[in-house]
């Protein structure tokens, strides 16, 4: 059972769906693309009590948990109180995403390369927001008047906020399964966050991604270095991670950095990872949710794929962008791209749009270069009223 409702999820059923020691595929709540090969239930991702009613319902042997929100609410514990397999983290240890403070403190006590934490709001930093925010809780700062801003925006936050120094660099997403106690590294992926072409504009949940990223090299090195010591000191602290653990770098002229843990897998980083896996998805998770990663290996094509997000014409502003007809889905899967849906609904037997990051259409091929050219031929093919979307993913 697969829990959430965006591409990412559509992205990971899709490749459950191939393993083969899958008998059913459900998700709660899913979505459109997801119903083509899987059974949706209308359970919220953050309603425990249904989840757990409605795996016991379907006799469900794992259940794999993809947005942070339910994570960090508790859901994950509550279904392994019940006995119910779960690759996800316990709210305790999904804290590295959820509090920026006990992450830094984690960090810390692992050795991790971060940037240095600052007393006082001074320009250049970044402030912070300590909770959950959406990637709406950071603020780079390279003057005073930033500086002014973001301590006034962050308040709106409530509660509190961190000031750290301002690293320079590329951004880069590793991802690595972990089971507790053993790492798996699986892939890097990096994501284009802000709006607008030329990375200008306001941040968003991420506009595109492309993978492998042929100039970063060393990751397994890197989980070893970054991956494991943060394990290793949840499972200190009692708290062992039981999922996939996704580190935020920025490489620096010094060496990579950590921006920051997040509990779950990337979005729309998913979307070009699970095209990119070869073996069993659904084996690999089940091995981490019962403990057990000893003798499981994980490995990525060294075939490229790029994804390229349709969003909705306010987003990231606004993310409720809702009916209106989307044409030539049909047409780019004919070209063999992958089309997740992120946010779509079902009126009338038409698919329309129902969010704010409606499609992510994922193309793979030898190179970067040759993915994102099918990828965009495919987008080309599909239309709605104000679409929005890059067109400079993966030129790099
Ligand atoms: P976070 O939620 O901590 O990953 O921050 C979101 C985004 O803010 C990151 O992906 C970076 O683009 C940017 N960011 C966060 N921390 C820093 C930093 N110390 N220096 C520069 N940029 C940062
Ligand atoms: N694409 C960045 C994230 O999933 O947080």
């Amino acid at each position: 059972m697969v829990v959430g409702s965006g591409a990412r999820e559509h992205a990971l059923a899709w490749r459950l769906a191939q393993s083969h020691g899958l008998t059913e595929l459900h998700a709660a709540p899913g979505n459109p693309g997801i119903a083509a090969f899987g059974r949706c239930h209308p359970v919220r991702p953050d309603d425990a009590e249904g989840l757990l009613s409605l795996a016991v319902t379907i006799g469900a042997d794992l259940v794999v948990v993809g947005p942070e929100g339910p994570l960090v609410a508790g859901v994950a514990d509550e279904l392994r109180k019940n006995g119910i397999p779960v690759f996800g983290p316990s709210a305790d240890a999904a804290r590295i995403e959820g509090s920026k403070s006990f992450a830094k403190d984690v960090m810390r006590a692992a050795g991790l390369p971060i940037a240095e934490t600052l007393s006082v709001a001074r320009a250049p930093c970044v402030v912070k927001a300590d909770g959950l925010a959406s990637g709406k809780g950071v603020f780079v700062c390279h003057t005073a008047k930033q500086v002014d801003e973001a301590l006034r925006d962050v308040t709106a936050f409530g509660g509190d906020f961190v000031v750290e120094e301002l690293l320079e660099g590329e951004e880069v997403s590793l991802f690595a399964l972990t089971d507790g106690r053993r790492v798996l590294p699986f892939g890097a992926a990096q994501d284009f966050k802000r709006i607008g072409d030329g990375d200008t504009g306001p941040n968003t949940g991420g506009m595109g991604a492309y993978s492998p990223v042929p100039w970063f090299e060393g990751t397994d090195e890197l989980v070893a270095s970054i991956h494991q010591p943060v394990v290793d000191e949840l499972a200190r602290r009692g708290s062992p991670f039981i999922g996939v653990l996704f580190a935020g770098l920025m490489i620096t002229p010094d060496g990579p950095k950590v921006l920051e843990f997040n509990a779950r897998f990337g979005d729309p980083e998913t979307q070009v990872l699970m095209p990119r896996l070869e073996g069993d998805l659904l084996q690999l998770l089940f091995a981490c949710a019962v403990g057990d990663l000893s003798g499981s290996s994980a490995r990525l094509s060294d075939d490229a794929a790029v994804t390229v997000v349709l969003a909705a014409p306010d987003y990231p502003a606004r993310s409720d962008f809702a009916g209106t007809e989307i044409d030539g889905i049909a047409a780019a899967e004919a070209t063999g791209a992958l089309v997740f849906h992120g946010g779509t609904a079902v009126r009338n037997g038409a698919v329309v749009t129902n969010g704010g990051r409606i499609l992510s259409v994922t193309a793979t091929a030898p190179t970067v270069s040759d993915a994102r050219d099918r990828a965009y031929a495919a987008v080309d093919l599909i239309s709605f009223d104000g679409v929005q979307y890059r067109r400079d993913i993966a030129c790099v």
